[in-house]
C-alpha cells in the first residue's frame, strides 16, 4: 500500500448537495484511503444562516460563517463549492483562490456565467480549478475531452444533458402521456434542485452547455447568450407524429466547430429512432462526440443527483490531492480560450420538420410547397393528413426540409402564416443531422 498522505478540505455550502456529499464522503473515505493512500479530512463547512438546525451527526465546530476561516487557513488546501448562485459565491471563490485554496466547483449558475473570469484568476494565482461536478450528473465528459481526446480535433459534440428533461420527454414518448401527467410524477422532486422551473425553461441545459463549451472548445459564452428552447412546447401530439415518422424527440445540446465559428444551441430535436441517443432513457444523460481520430464516441451515465455529482467531486478531490503531493508548482491550466465567434442562430443551417394545421381544401399543399420552393428551400418529403379538432375537419401538412438556414426557414413560415390558410399554430422541430 502506498504511504498515507492527509489532505484537509472544506465544503462551501451545506444544503442538499453539501449534506448529500458529506454522507457519501463518510461512506467512501476509507475506500479512497485504501485505493489511493490519501486520507481525506473534512476540516470546515461554510454556511450562511445561523438560525438553521444542522444535522445532529455533523460536529458543530466544523461550521463557520466566515469565508476567511477557510481561505486564510493554509492547512486547508481544497474547497468544494456547493453554494448556488453567482454572488456572493463569485467573491467567496475569489477569496479562496487568493488564499491559495484549490477549487472544485459544483455551482452551475456561477460557472455558466463566470467560467473565464474564475479560470483566469485561478491561473494567475496558480490554483487548480475543477468544474466537472457542476454538470450535475456523473458524466466525466470534461475529463474525457481534456485527457483522453487531447490529440483529437472535436468536430461536434451533442447530447442529452438535462436528466429531468430527458425523464419527462422519455415518459411522454414511451407511455404516450401528456407533460402534465408526467409532471405529477413523485420521482421528479428527487432528481435535482429547482427542477420544475429550471429544466422546463431549458436554462439548465444552457448552463451545462456553456460549461461544456468552455471545456471542449475553449468557448467563452454566458449561458444567457446561448440559443435555448426548453421542453415546454413539446406536446403529446408532437411525440405521436414524431414516432409516426420514425423519430424520437430529445432535448439536445448541440455544439459544432465550423471554420467561420461555433454553433451552440439547445432545443427539443427530432432524433432518428435508430440513433444511439434515442436509447438514453429516464434521467440518464449522454454525450455523443465526433472527432478526427476517434470517429464517433458516446459517454453515457446518470444525469442528475447527489450521488453521481459526489462521485465526480471525490474523483476531483483525489486528483487535486495527487497534484498537491506530486508537484504543487506544476499546475494544470485547462482553458485555451478560442477567439472564434459563436454563430447567431439565424446563421445555423439544419434540417426541419414542420407541421401546418390548415383548411381542408384541394390545392393547399401546393400553395404551401410553392412558398417554400420560391425561397429556395429544399423539401425532402411532404405528407398530408386530415383530422378532427373539436368537430371541425382540419388538414395537416407535414414537411421535411433538408439543410436550410434558420433565418430563411423562419421568414418563410411568416409568409405561410400570411396565406390565411392555417388553422392553429405551425409547429416546427429541428432534426438532428447524423452524417
Ligand atoms: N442538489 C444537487 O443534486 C446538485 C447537483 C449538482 C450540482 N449542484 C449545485 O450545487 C449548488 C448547491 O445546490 P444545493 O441544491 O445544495 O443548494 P441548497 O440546498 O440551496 O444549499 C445551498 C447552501 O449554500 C449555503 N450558502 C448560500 N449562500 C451562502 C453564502 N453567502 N455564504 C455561505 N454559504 C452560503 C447555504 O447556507 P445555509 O445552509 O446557511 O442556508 C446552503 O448550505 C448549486 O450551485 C447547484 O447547481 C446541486
Amino acid at each position: 500500500m502506498p504511504r498515507e498522505r492527509v489532505i484537509r478540505f472544506a465544503l462551501l455550502g451545506y444544503g442538499k448537495l453539501g449534506q448529500g456529499f458529506h454522507k457519501i464522503f463518510l461512506q467512501k473515505k476509507e475506500h479512497i484511503r485504501v485505493q489511493t493512500g490519501i486520507k481525506l479530512e473534512l476540516a470546515r463547512i461554510l454556511v450562511k444562516h445561523k438560525n438553521i438546525t444542522r444535522p445532529r451527526q455533523t460536529a458543530p465546530e466544523l461550521f463557520t460563517y466566515q469565508p476567511a476561516d477557510i481561505a486564510d487557513d493554509l492547512s486547508i488546501p481544497i474547497a468544494i463549492d456547493c453554494i448556488g448562485g453567482i454572488e456572493p459565491t463569485f467573491s467567496i471563490v475569489k477569496q479562496m483562490i487568493r488564499g491559495k485554496t484549490h477549487i472544485i466547483s459544483a455551482n452551475r449558475a456561477l460557472l455558466a456565467s463566470k467560467m473565464h473570469a474564475i479560470s483566469d484568476y485561478a491561473n494567475e494565482h496558480a490554483i487548480h480549478f475543477l468544474t466537472e461536478p457542476s454538470f450535475g450528473g456523473g458524466l466525466p465528459v470534461a475529463a474525457i475531452v481534456q485527457r483522453d481526446l487531447v490529440a483529437n480535433r472535436i468536430h461536434e459534440l451533442y447530447g442529452v444533458v438535462s436528466g429531468v428533461s430527458n425523464y419527462i420527454l422519455d415518459e411522454m414518448y414511451t407511455r404516450d402521456v401528456s407533460m402534465k401527467e408526467v409532471l405529477k410524477s413523485r420521482e421528479i422532486p428527487d432528481m435535482g434542485e429547482s427542477v420544475a422551473v429550471v429544466d422546463y425553461e431549458g436554462a439548465d441545459s444552457a448552463m451545462k452547455v456553456s460549461i461544456l463549451a468552455a471545456t471542449a472548445f475553449g468557448i467563452d459564452i454566458n449561458y444567457l447568450d446561448i440559443h435555448s428552447e426548453g421542453i415546454a412546447r413539446v406536446t403529446r401530439s408532437d411525440m405521436r407524429w414524431a414516432r409516426r415518422f420514425g423519430y424520437a424527440i430529445k432535448l439536445l445540446a448541440i455544439m459544432r466547430d465550423h471554420d467561420k465559428g461555433f454553433e451552440i444551441r439547445v432545443h427539443p430535436t427530432l432524433v432518428p429512432q435508430n440513433h444511439p441517443i434515442t436509447s438514453v432513457h429516464g434521467h440518464y444523460n449522454a454525450c455523443y462526440i465526433k472527432t478526427d481520430l476517434l470517429g464517433e464516441y458516446m459517454v453515457y451515465g446518470r444525469g442528475v443527483g447527489v450521488e453521481p455529482t459526489s462521485s465526480l467531486i471525490l474523483r476531483d478531490l483525489v486528483d487535486v490531492s495527487n497534484r498537491i503531493f506530486n508537484n504543487p508548482k506544476r499546475q494544470r491550466f485547462y482553458f485555451n480560450w478560442n477567439e472564434k465567434p459563436v454563430l447567431p442562430i439565424d446563421e445555423v443551417v439544419t434540417s426541419y420538420y414542420i407541421r401546418i394545421p390548415c383548411v381542408d381544401r384541394p390545392g393547399v399543399m401546393g400553395e404551401i410547397t410553392n412558398v417554400l420552393g420560391g425561397h429556395d428551400i429544399n423539401i425532402t418529403s411532404v405528407h398530408a393528413e386530415v383530422g378532427k379538432v373539436r368537430g371541425d375537419t382540419i388538414g395537416y401538412v407535414h414537411i421535411f426540409i433538408d439543410n436550410a438556414p434558420e433565418k430563411m426557414v423562419m421568414s418563410t413560415l411568416e409568409v405561410i402564416r400570411a396565406l390565411k390558410l392555417t388553422r392553429g399554430a405551425i409547429k416546427y422541430f429541428r432534426i438532428l443531422e447524423t452524417t
